[in-house]
């Protein structure tokens, strides 16, 4: 008997079978993978999960259920073929065009067939844990379902998601996530670094936020006000961590798991396994994310690629969707590649990258410095972060020559600083008291328990953002201060004028 109570204790006590409903909206598989990655593991634990993505599994996982929703992906692909004439605009259009997007994909998730039917469901869940990313409406299904909401965000602290837990981020040390700066600011970058944010804070907050608020009241015309659903998260997890991201503050709920979506490197394919091994001088790994295809990439950028790569005497694995006639020996052209195995292969030299935050991260803990050839969104900034670490050379996607290439290519196979940097970089990613991914579990499971963890909410939260700045303080002593030299002065111009007073007075009489 006692044995038995011992055991429901422990078994309630912990969370072995939630049921969480997770959702990642995006049409793009990095964030897929974000998601995945972290579900996969979760319903390998036991956890019941039910994935909202655009990116089903071919085959079912155990304790993995999928609500897909790839019937969005054709009407997003139109807004996709513009990424790439976003190379060259200004930071707060790169933020309107990813808003855009956003509200695009968030309306066509919640209006699919299969989401609905979800929602017409009387199914209940302990957890939903939702990627943020412009995609503010769907906190109502937390609502909806009366579970408490846990948020994923794919990239570091931002303006996006700061406001929502009233994280502290002052312009001055804290850069823009959409710009190229890093934490070290120079007077001007400060000045335009205040000057994005505060455009940024204004468009999310007269344009993005009222959006999002009308696709809620379309889709839950039930729900609470927006702004309760708004900021009724109980945590987020945030994929940053020093070793790639600046050390900026976080306030309690906000919960570092950067790198948790690196898995433990599968076997290679036998084909690759050999090239690898064999190649005599090393390999130059070259791949350009998922998002960014060939039809981009314009003939003379790829003549510059391939006359480059001919005079190396390494061997350079390149990831394309096409092949490309008349290559040299030494280049080979894989359509599929798995990246993370391929990083973690030790005659890996170098990684031609695009710099996207995951191909950043998997760098990292591989240890491997990167050419970075950076087009949009965050990938500038992740690269001026590489650059900053010793372990990258930069080579902007517009002003690729054969010769920027040929000089990168020799200084970083050429110069070990690079490599060593890599490294260093890698033991700190590699140095945490517990494993990312069993922190980001943990803590989930924590607000299963819980039921949600407003106790870890911020009293800032409560504060307008005047009284939060201490505005309403300074004033009033500004204002005391004040009235105090004014009352000084009188008096002592009373003191003081006595005699000129009379003098005149008396002049006059
Ligand atoms: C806020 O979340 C808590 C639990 O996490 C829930 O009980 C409450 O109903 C939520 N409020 C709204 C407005 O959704």
């Amino acid at each position: 008997m006692r044995c038995l109570v011992l055991f429901l204790c422990v078994y309630v006590g912990s969370v072995h079978n939630a049921k969480v409903l997770s959702i990642f909206p995006m049409h793009s598989h990095s964030h897929f993978t974000l998601g995945f990655n972290l579900l996969q593991e979760m319903a390998k634990r036991g956890h019941e999960i039910t994935f909202i993505s655009p990116y089903p599994q071919e085959k079912p996982l155990k304790n993995l259920r999928d609500i897909s929703i790839a019937s969005i992906k054709p009407a997003l692909d139109e807004l996709k073929k513009e990424l790439f004439r976003l190379e060259n605009v200004s930071p707060i259009d790169n933020f309107r065009y990813m808003s855009k997007m956003g509200r695009a994909f968030t309306e066509l998730g919640l209006a699919s067939e299969e989401v609905q039917n979800l929602l017409k469901s009387n199914e209940t869940f302990d957890l939903i844990l939702i990627e943020h990313f412009f995609n503010e409406a769907q906190f109502a299904l937390g609502h909806h379902f009366k579970a408490p909401v846990v948020l994923l965000s794919p990239m570091p602290s931002s303006i996006l998601n700061n406001h929502l837990f009233a994280n502290p981020s002052p312009s001055s040390y804290v850069h823009n996530l959409f710009a190229p700066f890093t934490q070290y600011m120079t007077l001007s970058e400060r000045l335009m670094n205040f000057y994005y944010d505060t455009m940024m804070t204004i468009y999310q907050y007269y344009d993005e936020l009222p959006a999002q608020k009308r696709i809620m009241e379309k889709f839950f015309p039930n729900a609470p006000p927006f702004e309760e659903i708004l900021y009724n998260s109980s945590l987020l997890l945030m994929n940053s961590h020093p070793s790639f991201s600046d050390p900026v503050p976080h306030m309690a709920n906000i919960i570092e798991i950067g790198g948790y979506h690196v898995l433990p490197p599968k076997k290679l394919p036998h084909d690759l396994h050999k090239y690898l091994n064999e190649s005599k001088n090393g390999v130059v790994y070259f791949s350009m994310g998922s998002i960014l295809k060939s039809h981009v990439l314009t003939e003379e950028k790829r003549r510059c690629f391939i006359q480059a790569f001919s005079k190396l005497k390494q061997d350079v694995l390149w990831k394309f969707d096409v092949d490309i006639e008349g290559l040299p020996p030494n280049v080979k052209i894989l359509k599929w590649a798995p990246q993370n195995e391929i990083l973690a292969h030790p005659n890996v030299k170098l990684f031609v990258t695009h710099g996207g935050l995951l191909s950043t991260i998997e760098t990292i803990y591989h240890g491997i410095p990167t050419i970075g050839i950076p087009v949009f969104s965050d990938q500038k900034f992740n690269i001026a972060a590489s650059e900053k670490f010793g372990y990258a050379i930069k080579v902007p996607f517009d002003e690729i020559t054969e010769e920027k290439l040929t000089y990168a290519l020799n200084e970083i196979l050429n110069n070990p600083k690079y490599k060593e940097n890599a490294k260093r970089r890698s033991a700190i990613m590699r140095d945490q008291q517990v494993k990312p991914i069993d922190k980001a579990i943990y803590w989930i499971e924590y607000v299963i328990r819980h039921k949600g963890a407003h106790h870890l909410h911020s009293a800032a939260l409560d504060l307008e953002w005047y009284q939060r700045s201490m505005l309403d303080v300074l004033a009033i002593i500004t204002l005391t201060v004040f009235t105090l030299i004014y009352i000084l002065i009188t008096a002592l111009k009373v003191v003081f004028n006595k005699t000129p007073v009379k003098r005149t007075k008396q002049k006059k009489q």
